[in-house]
């Protein structure tokens, strides 16, 4: 952003302080694009850097003080199937982090979430990119009880696998561009602390931003678009559609799909990854919207989630060790069971003049299908809460990072059922071992797809078919809503060969 547009937003005074439906019609930028890791690549090997570190940034027109990967976005990180990775990772916080490599299917033993970093301290990740694992990936810290703090601060980054299917004509003459979806929140140029409410529901920002810019113009070159998506929010769902033009999806979190699938809206779930085609068909502009969706989060009436209801919420929940409810505040009387959105403009995307989009791709690649009736292992997973303490639970038990949940065995096939005991969406998340979504409320998934995280409606069972494949070792699944995670929506898997 230049000066004369943030003297421009800054005599409007902090618009991040208020709905996003105080910001001017002209509040348009133009799309900004993540920057990519520069990286040493030789002989296979690819050798890359990236730091945590504080930053300042302006949002909005708003100076924002940070934790970043050196800006927001963090450097995409573009490897190729097949790379040996040599990725150090140091930490210049002032507080413990570490890098998570969220959907790679690499050992738990690189990719271990129960590893710290400390401040000034360096790890080395050492893997190998899967063969077939084109898609669309991210990173992002994992410290238990201080994920959505760190996470909300700004750390995450895109990591994007190239692979030989990339080179089809109709996805390589299609216009790439990278968009990070999150929300922001803001008192001053700092984030305000956790509330009660925010480690009930997830904190949700009222900036809503694509790779930091607020509602920017994408001007296209081609008719053909290819985005690739990512939901970094803490909590917030993204229920995206194009107005009256389709989305044509391509892949999901683990890859490609076997051809693409035409649909009027897709929702993105916190932590999940979607690629879709977007055909320009005709000159003009057409708006990526997010549309109202209510995934049952609690809201306060009146001015309560105003600054100064904020600071009146502040219990110090800072700290995930105390287990503070919600006291003598009398606010329980005040909240609403309905957190609904409201359709949010999120990028408006100006088509070339005589645009001619490519055909699809008549079929991208095959996709494993998984025999459930050959699993060994059938589990049962139970999300339960005790919302009033922000308490969160899988089979009635908060995290515990010296117990083990579940034990299973290297190379087998388990079905895990999935069963949302809550009011509240749930994004659920497995590392290190993509599956299959196999039913959703007992409807057989529409199309087969690798997914890491699936979304399970208030008082929904998914059923997924989860692989147990090529690495032994302690690994977690967890909720994406950051805040459950830190408060004890977690479990530990361990694999044994
Ligand atoms: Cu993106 Cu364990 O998470
Ligand atoms: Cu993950
Ligand atoms: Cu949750």
């Amino acid at each position: 952003m230049n000066r004369r547009e943030l003297l421009k937003y800054g005599a409007l005074g902090l618009a991040s302080s208020y709905g996003l439906s105080r910001l001017p019609a002209f509040a348009q930028s133009p799309f900004p694009q993540p920057r990519t890791l520069e990286v040493l690549r030789a002989d296979g090997v690819v050798e890359a850097q990236i730091t945590a570190r504080q930053s300042n940034l302006t949002l909005s027109g708003k100076p924002a003080r940070l934790m970043t990967y050196g800006g927001f976005p963090g450097p995409t990180l573009r490897l190729r199937e097949g790379e040996t990775v040599r990725l150090n990772f140091t930490n210049n916080l002032p507080e413990a982090t570490n890098l998570h490599l969220h959907g790679l299917h690499v050992p738990p033993s690189v990719d271990d979430p129960l590893a710290l970093v400390q401040p000034g301290e360096s790890r080395l990740y050492e893997f190998t990119v899967p063969k077939g694992s084109a898609g669309t990936y991210w990173y992002h810290p994992h410290v238990h009880g201080r994920v959505a703090p760190q996470l909300y601060a700004g750390l995450a980054g895109l990591l994007v696998v190239e692979g030989p299917l990339d080179a089809l004509p109709e996805l390589k003459g299609a216009e790439e561009h990278l968009l990070v979806l999150k929300d922001w929140l803001f008192s001053g140029n700092r984030i305000p602390a956790w509330t009660h409410m925010d480690w009930m529901n997830g904190r949700e920002g009222n900036l809503l931003t694509v790779n930091a810019a607020v509602r920017p113009t994408l001007r296209a070159q081609k008719a053909t678009l290819r985005l690739r998506l990512l939901n970094a929010s803490n909590a917030r769902y993204y229920r995206l559609a194009l107005e009256n033009h389709p989305l044509y999806l391509i892949a999901t979190d683990g890859g490609f799909l076997e051809k693409p699938v035409e649909l009027p809206e897709l929702l993105l779930a916190p932590g999940e990854r979607a690629e879709v085609l977007v055909r320009l068909s005709r000159p003009g502009n057409y708006r990526l919207q997010a549309l109202p969706y209510d995934r049952g989060a609690m809201m306060m009436h009146g001015g309560m989630m105003g600054d100064q209801g904020m600071g009146m919420m502040d219990h110090g929940m800072m700290d995930h060790g105390s287990r503070g409810g919600m006291g003598d505040t009398g606010m329980m009387g005040s909240m609403m069971g309905m957190g609904a959105t409201r359709l949010e403009t999120l990028l408006t995307i100006v088509a070339p003049a005589s645009p001619k989009p490519l055909p699809l791709p008549a079929s991208l690649a095959p996709v494993e299908r998984l025999e459930p009736a050959r699993a060994t292992a059938t589990r049962r997973f139970e999300l339960g809460e005790r919302m009033m303490q922000a308490e969160f639970f899988i089979n009635g038990q908060m995290f515990d990072p010296a117990r083990v949940d579940v034990r299973a065995q290297l190379g087998s096939l388990e079905v895990w059922e999935l069963v949302n005991k809550t009011d509240m969406d749930h994004p659920f998340h497995l590392h290190t071992y993509p599956f299959q979504v196999l039913s959703r409320g007992g409807k057989p998934a529409p199309y087969r797809a690798w997914k890491d995280t699936v979304n399970l409606r208030k008082n929904e069972v998914v059923r997924i078919a989860v692989p147990l494949r090529d690495f032994s070792g302690v690994t977690v699944y967890h909720c994406h809503i950051v805040e459950h995670e830190d408060r004890g929506m977690m479990g530990i898997l361990q694999v044994k060969g």
